[in-house]
């Protein structure tokens, strides 16, 4: 895809008083970055994250704080926001489940679901296990040791509550996964939600009376909605729902690609499109579950008391290298480890070796052997034509990529031009042909100099400092740092440049 077109992509929204981790820095940051690569490739993109504010967690959370619960919520929700200051977020909307234009749109939702004329909404006596850490019900079949999978504790409650008959929505989905093959990726995760419909689908539990901390169900307001399926329309009031006529609405919304970590994927890919299809709503076009950061083993999270703030990380390391760190090093979809040395290895390998040294070798000797200015070049030989068609290559190889998307892929084929640079400088030597050949010199080093500002271009979305930094030594104007200017504005001979600096410090 190259331009011209709406892009809609979300972060889930947070709950409002977990503790930021890198777990929840992780879905922003790869949001973040893909937003950047579509805005740069000429897009409309729509970006929205936020937090989930309502339940009886958050009801719970308020009271053992002496404060009401929307009182806190305006409190507590400020650490995301906060997080997403820290990260160094793009233009984003931060939407707020207990704002007006939600409650609004889910309450809009509802009534379509509950006035469909196909019976999708009935009222029914509900009895289950409820986790309160987790927000969510259990089977008897599901605990293990009398607890939640997740090892929470669990409660018996029974209720009269609101019903959506997602029993009858199963061909439905399997024929909507049939016909939409990419709704779900990666394919690991699709063949297990394909797997998990096939196997038969209950009726699910869809409003609660036992707490009243939530939007108040339309007509029956002894009723609260079930925080999971309000929260999910927060990515229709992100795009303007219940206006259908708006300009946002039309132009983003089936949105693009919800981002969400792969334990609520079934939330995504089962109920979110049942929902939507009941309210006669057009469903999201994919939705990604990647993995999840680990340490030793079990995943990061704040009810384990094993995460790591990204304040942390960011204070000791840099926002670049982390953001470049967790998006380089697992693979997009799969689980990993976090350990830091894996991250320092990342800052001395890949950033100050090999982009770092780069940069700075080029550019010094631009400085010094060519006054400073971008040397002209002559006719060029054949290992410079590889080295520029590597890099001219790179553009359509990461809109492959960032469509998946495979952030790792995408950098690897960032960093197999930067390896094919640094062979290129020692095979040419140009401090050699300085003395032996300055024209050859002149275009060695303008051929290299082009090549790192492909490289600077296309790292923008993931560092947007760092490639920025290095596209003002490369005296790059900042109308000229989208990608249409990577083929329209190549570097012109004689273009003053600043001296250079050191970009990617070791650690
Ligand atoms: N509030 C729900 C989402 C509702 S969306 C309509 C929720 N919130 S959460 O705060 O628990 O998680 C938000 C996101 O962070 C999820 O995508 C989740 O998968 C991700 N992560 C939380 N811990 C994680 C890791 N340790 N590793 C990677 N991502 C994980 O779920």
């Amino acid at each position: 895809m190259a331009g011209g077109e709406k892009f809609y992509v979300t972060t889930p929204i947070y709950y409002v008083n977990d503790a930021p981790h890198l777990g929840h820095a992780y879905t922003t940051i790869a949001c973040d970055a893909l937003t950047r690569f579509r805005r740069l490739d000429g897009n409309d993109v729509l970006f929205t994250t936020g937090t989930d504010e309502h339940g009886q967690k958050v009801e719970n959370s308020a009271k053992a704080a002496g404060e009401a619960p929307q009182a806190f919520c305006d409190r507590v929700s400020q650490t995301f926001r906060t997080m997403n200051t820290l990260l160094g977020l793009d233009t984003h909307d931060f939407v707020r489940t207990t704002e007006e234009r939600h409650i609004r749109c889910a309450t809009e939702v509802w009534n379509r679901i509950a006035n469909n004329g196909q019976g999708d909404l009935y009222l029914g006596k509900y009895g289950y296990y409820y986790s309160i850490r987790d927000e969510a019900p259990y089977d008897e079949s599901e605990l293990i040791n009398g607890k939640a999978p997740t090892g929470a504790d669990v409660e018996w409650v029974e209720e009269e509550n609101y019903f959506f008959r997602l029993s009858a929505w199963q061909d439905r989905l399997l024929e909507f996964y049939d016909s939409h093959p990419d709704f779900i990726g990666p394919a690991a995760r699709r063949n297990e939600v394909i797997s998990f419909v096939k196997a038969g689908l209950k009726d699910i539990s869809i409003s609660r009376t036992s707490f009243s901390w939530g939007i108040p169900v339309p007509n029956d307001a002894k009723h609260v909605m079930y925080v999971w399926i309000e929260a999910l329309c927060v990515y229709l009031t992100g795009a303007g729902y219940p206006d259908i006529d708006s300009e946002k609405y039309n132009k983003f919304w089936p949105c693009s690609l919800h981002m969400v970590g792969k334990d609520i994927v079934r939330f995504h890919c089962v109920y979110w499109p049942a929902f939507l299809m009941a309210a006669g709503i057009p469903v999201t076009k994919r939705v990604f579950g990647h993995g999840w950061w680990t340490v030793e083993g079990q995943k990061m999270s704040k009810s384990l008391g094993n995460f790591i703030p990204p304040k942390t990380l960011v204070d000791k390391y840099g926002l670049d290298a982390t953001r470049y760190f967790v998006l380089r090093e697992l693979p997009f979809g799969s689980d990993g480890d976090f350990s830091h040395r894996a991250i320092v290895n990342r800052i001395n390998g890949d950033l100050a070796n090999d982009l770092g040294n780069l940069a700075q070798r080029v550019l010094s000797m631009i400085q010094r052997y060519c006054e400073g200015r971008v040397p002209k070049a002559g006719a060029f030989a054949v290992a410079d034509e590889a080295l520029l068609r590597a890099a001219h290559e790179l553009l359509p190889k990461l809109r492959a990529e960032y469509a998946m998307p495979a952030y790792h892929r995408a950098l690897d084929h960032l960093w197999a031009v930067v390896g094919d640079a640094n062979r290129y400088v020692d095979e040419q030597a140009p401090w050699a042909l300085r003395r032996s050949d300055s024209t050859r010199c002149d275009t060695v080093l303008y051929v290299l100099a082009e090549t790192i500002r492909h490289l600077a271009m296309l790292i923008q979305p993931v560092m947007p400092t760092s490639a920025g930094k290095i596209l003002d030594q490369l005296a790059v104007p900042g109308g000229q740092r989208d990608f249409e200017a990577l083929a329209a504005h190549p570097l012109a001979a004689g273009t003053q440049l600043p001296r250079p600096e050191g970009v990617f410090p070791r650690y």
